[in-house]
């Protein structure tokens, strides 16, 4: 199939690529040039697992090309058109939808195929779908062409982007009217060897197919948030959160996947997506059916609060010219997203603070110096832990996970650490002297 990717970030760049990989042909559309270039010379402009040789596969194979410039020519062939623009925070939490309906005129500009499908991937607030169509009706209405909407939202992880993008849990299409159409066989022809993979294909109206995305990772913020309350408890009495989590997991029912406490949750996803369904609700009459939301925001800030308060109360009432090492900026690890990143707001905060802060991360470094020339940046964690007087673990990557707590000794200057993530084992690095604090773990 012909098919074009409008907005090429994470989401559609990725897409791009996989769609490539599939065999149709691609082409990616973005307004920012050095981006485009980038992709075009097939360095991908983000870390990503799997990406680049999935970009290069696409270019080489001549299937896959990115522009700033779309020539109406091009666009005129194209059967299907993915939407896959950002939606960044806007006002009062809501979601910004300039790029997005910028990315619908462009299509509409450009005299598109009479028989183009549209597809939704960009995360959005519900009753988003069902304006497109209605503009979609009009320009058909004066143009005589036939152009359809579906919404297609998208799940993938960052980190895992490729995998979930072609062997993806679910794929949800929320039509018009809830049922099959041509255009839902358009998409079909695009998604068939997922399809005859046997993934399951969910079909929806519009409001539910776009409430399925918000729905989702409120679900997750929240079980990130329930497991963060219950290590407060643990704070609060001496129990150990990730025994509990361990035990309550094993309920098939309530399962282990985000359990994890810690930090808590960031990046560009999580916190936008719960703060813009609550300001949706609200416009919608209905802003107590998510009011949890704020609770699960709230706790989830805390965590950020909690570990400064560590750090403050571990050096012994105040951080000032203290040398701390945070180990982690990117939000999670397999990523150098700085997006609202646990890790990072905490060393910003210390150092603020007046501590000295060092901070180190297998990826994000760049992204850092560029948005935060304040911070002290180190290549690796030897050189973040040199004469360390306290050690933040932020981020888990594995390098972090498997230091040997008798090494790392040897380098800081005082054994004391704050395990952000709750991945190091307390027994080790207790019995090579460290003063260990766990997020909940007594
Ligand atoms: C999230 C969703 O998981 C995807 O399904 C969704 O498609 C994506 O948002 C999106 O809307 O585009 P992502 O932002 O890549 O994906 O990251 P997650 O893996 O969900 O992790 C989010 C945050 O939660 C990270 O900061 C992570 O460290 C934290 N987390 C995760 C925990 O604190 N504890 C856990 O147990 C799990």
């Amino acid at each position: 199939m012909k098919i074009s990717v409008i907005g090429c970030g994470y989401l559609g760049a990725v897409h791009a690529a996989c769609m490539a990989y599939l065999g149709h042909d691609v082409l990616g559309i973005d307004v920012d040039q050095q981006k485009v270039d980038n992709l075009n010379a097939g360095k991908a402009p983000f870390y990503e697992p799997g990406f680049p040789e999935k970009l290069s596969a696409g270019l080489d194979s001549g299937k896959l090309i990115f522009t700033t410039t779309p020539q109406a020519e091009a666009l005129k062939d194209i059967e299907v058109h993915f939407i896959a623009v950002g939606t960044p925070q806007g006002e009062n939490g809501a979601a910004n939808l300039t790029y997005l309906w910028e990315a619908v005129e462009l299509i509409l500009d450009n005299q598109p195929n009479p028989k183009a499908v549209i597809v939704g991937k960009s995360t959005v607030p519900v009753g988003t779908a069902q304006q497109i169509s209605a503009r979609l009706e009009t320009y058909n209405a004066e143009n005589g062409t036939e152009l359809s909407l579906i919404w297609n939202p998208e799940f993938l992880r960052e980190g895992f982007a490729v995998e979930d993008t072609l062997h993806p849990d679910r794929i949800v299409y929320g039509t018009e009217t809830g049922e099959e159409n041509w255009a839902q066989q358009q998409l079909d022809k695009v998604y068939e060897i997922p399809l005859g993979e046997g993934i399951e294909r969910i079909l929806a109206d519009y409001a539910t197919a776009e409430l399925v995305k918000t729905a989702a990772n409120s679900f997750l913020a929240m079980k990130i948030s329930f497991i963060n309350a219950m290590a407060e408890l643990c704070e609060a009495t001496g129990g150990n959160v990730t025994t509990l989590a361990q035990a309550i997991g094993k309920d098939k029912r309530i399962g282990h996947r985000f359990l994890g406490a810690g930090l808590g949750f960031g990046g560009g996803c999580l916190p936008k997506d719960i703060r813009a369904f609550g300001a949706r609700a609200k416009e919608l009459g209905v802003p107590e059916a998510v009011s949890f939301l704020t609770d699960i925001d709230a706790i989830n800030k805390r965590r950020r609060d909690r570990a400064i308060n560590l750090s403050v109360q571990m050096l012994d009432g105040d951080v000032k010219n203290k040398k701390i090492a945070i180990l982690g900026a990117a939000f999670k690890p397999n990523s150098d997203d700085i997006r609202d990143s646990p890790a990072l707001e905490v060393a910003v905060r210390l150092q603020d603070m007046g501590a000295e802060v060092v901070i180190t991360d297998p990826q994000a470094l760049p992204l850092v110096a560029a948005a935060y020339p304040q911070l002290s940046l180190v290549e690796n964690w030897e050189a973040a832990v040199q004469d360390a007087e306290l050690v933040v673990l932020g981020t888990e990557w594995d390098v972090f996970k498997q230091l040997d707590p008798v090494a790392v000794a040897g380098i800081v200057s005082t054994r004391k650490v704050i395990d952000g993530r709750n991945v190091l084992s307390p027994q080790d690095w207790k019995n090579a002297g460290w003063e260990y604090h766990g997020m909940g773990r007594s």
